[in-house]
């Protein structure tokens, strides 16, 4: 991917803090890759970056283990960023130092920026800190260009070796002028083309994915999911008509999904898809079940076979896509191991001894580059911003033994809660919405003159950046009462409706 791109590495001590980094490079149009600080100076010089970029990290350079870098790497001559802990590395690898002043700074700090700087923008400004030790000297040869009042060296740098290093976060919004001095270091110091756009992105792959495939046939699952729809796109977009899509409907989908995924494929995109109505046999195959991941294990397995039955037919089929994310490739070497935690379930789960060359064409994309790569292709914007959705779907959200009936009246339900957060505007700040059927239980109720024996209705709202933790949202009472009555009146069957109020951890996001 990286051909003919001007490429900086962003070497990881702590995995949530390169990703963030990365993915700013990448918004001020060049190419990042991470890696592990494992790497030597000799890869380092070998991959000829046009910048190197050490990120924050949660460890303090003064214990023993301490994550380190071949000190061989200033020597290279690539311009290098360290940033917060990045920053004390190169302080103390190069003779500055960094001292336990028992003194953290953390949250806003004002930044005194002491004569003229290469990177820093000039005068007073705003940064975000959040460190414990605090580099009190530069190394020789480099000037301090700024401080605050907890930091002495909050900033300084070398324009000679083309070294610097901020104590502070410029990768994060609070720092309000931090893109500003990203850009600075991209382009004054790297000299770096903004080479890395939509329309580069679309055009690497489509070369790409022209000369694995040649001029066989590609097959892929679409779940109706961003990532496979991307994915998807991408790939038509490259071979045409060598692809066809498979789209199992298993009839655990959300109201309207499958019209949606045949509509913008077939109709507008003009992608050959096989629609394989499969609801009959998935209930059949989950008539009695009611242990969650007895549940998963019947649908994964019905999925796969219905896919292996459609995809056997295409005879000629040797190549497959999948939808797999950069963060989920990414070699970590940082303290914390987020990066390397897989996506946490694989969509639609298909084993990995079929018979398939992998076609990934989103290998090196962040999710926000896959949402616009797919506005790009034309897609529609309720697939590419749509919330992540379980494959088993609406049956890890019926709680008990999921059944036809039960499944109509938790879509009916769900689509109300949808439509009107929807309404509200409140879409894109909200990490999944939905709603969970408890129907094994029941309640009294009364409506109008009668007494009602009917099933709950769970909604689920929550605000996270990555499903591994979350938060319960604050909807408005107002928007909760709309959704209460009208479940009510419109769903036969419900006569109570509760809203979940916990955070993950302890609870999960699903149900099940
Ligand atoms: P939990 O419930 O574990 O969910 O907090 C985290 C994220 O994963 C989704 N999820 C699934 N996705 N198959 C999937 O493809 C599954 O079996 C599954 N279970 C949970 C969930 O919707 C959330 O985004």
């Amino acid at each position: 991917m990286t051909n003919g791109l001007d490429t900086v590495l962003v070497v990881d001590f702590g995995a949530q803090y390169a990703q963030l980094i990365a993915r700013r490079v990448r918004e001020a149009h060049v190419y990042s890759e991470i890696v592990p600080n494992t790497i030597t100076a000799e890869e380092i010089a070998r991959r000829k970056p046009i910048g190197v970029i050490f990120s924050g990290g949660p460890a303090s350079v003064h214990v023993e283990s301490a994550p380190s870098i071949d000190a061989g790497i200033y020597d290279t001559g690539v311009p290098i960023l360290g940033i917060c802990y990045g920053a004390q590395l190169v302080a103390l690898q190069l003779g500055g130092e960094v001292a336990k002043t028992g003194r953290g700074e953390y949250g806003r700090a004002e930044l005194d920026v002491i004569g003229s700087s290469t990177i820093v923008s000039g005068g007073h400004q705003d940064v975000w800190m959040s460190h414990f030790d605090t580099i009190t000297r530069a190394p020789d040869g480099f000037t301090t260009v700024a401080s605050t009042p907890a930091t002495p060296a909050a900033a300084f740098e070398s324009d000679e070796r083309k070294i610097y290093g901020v104590q502070f976060h410029p990768e994060v919004i609070h720092t309000p002028r931090g893109q500003e001095l990203l850009k600075r270091f991209l382009y004054d110091v790297c000299q770096a083309r903004p080479t890395w756009t939509m329309t580069s992105i679309i055009e690497q792959q489509t070369e790409l994915i022209r000369k694995q495939v040649g001029g066989e046939r590609v097959i892929c699952a679409l779940s109706g999911g961003v990532d496979s729809a991307v994915a998807a796109a991408l790939v038509h977009h490259a071979v045409g008509p060598q692809l066809t899509c498979v789209y199992v409907d298993t009839g655990l989908m959300r109201e309207g999904e499958s019209e949606q995924v045949v509509e913008a494929f077939q109709r507008t995109q003009g992608i050959e898809l096989i629609h394989v109505r499969a609801a009959d046999r998935f209930f059949e195959a989950l008539a009695g079940v009611t242990e969650p991941e007895q549940k998963r294990k019947a649908i994964g397995e019905r999925f796969i076979r219905e896919f292996e039955s459609t995809a056997g037919g295409i005879e000629d089929a040797r190549f497959l896509v999948q939808g797999t994310l950069y963060p989920d490739v990414i070699e970590s070497g940082g303290s914390d191991h987020a990066s390397t935690i897989k996506s946490h379930h694989n969509v639609g789960g298909l084993p990995e001894d079929l018979n398939f060359e992998l076609v990934e064409p989103l290998r090196s994309l962040f999710k926000d580059e896959v949402r616009r790569v797919g506005e790009e292709l034309g897609l529609p914007e309720e697939i590419v911003w749509r919330q992540p959705f379980p494959g088993p779907g609406l049956g890890v959200r019926i709680i008990g033994e999921v059944t036809p009936e039960r499944a109509e009246l938790l879509r009916k339900a769900d689509a109300i809660v949808r439509h009107e957060v929807h309404e509200a505007g409140l879409d894109r700040e909200i990490w999944q919405v939905f709603a969970v059927l408890l129907a094994d239980v029941r309640s009294v109720g009364v409506q109008g003159d009668e007494r009602t024996y009917g099933h709950p209705i769970i909604v689920r709202a929550v605000t996270s950046d990555d499903a591994m933790t979350a938060d319960w949202a604050r909807l408005p009472y107002e928007l909760l009462a709309k959704i209460s009555s009208r479940i009510i009146n419109e769903v036969k069957g419900i006569n109570r409706v509760a809203y979940d109020i916990t955070s993950k951890p302890p609870g999960t996001i699903e149900w099940e």
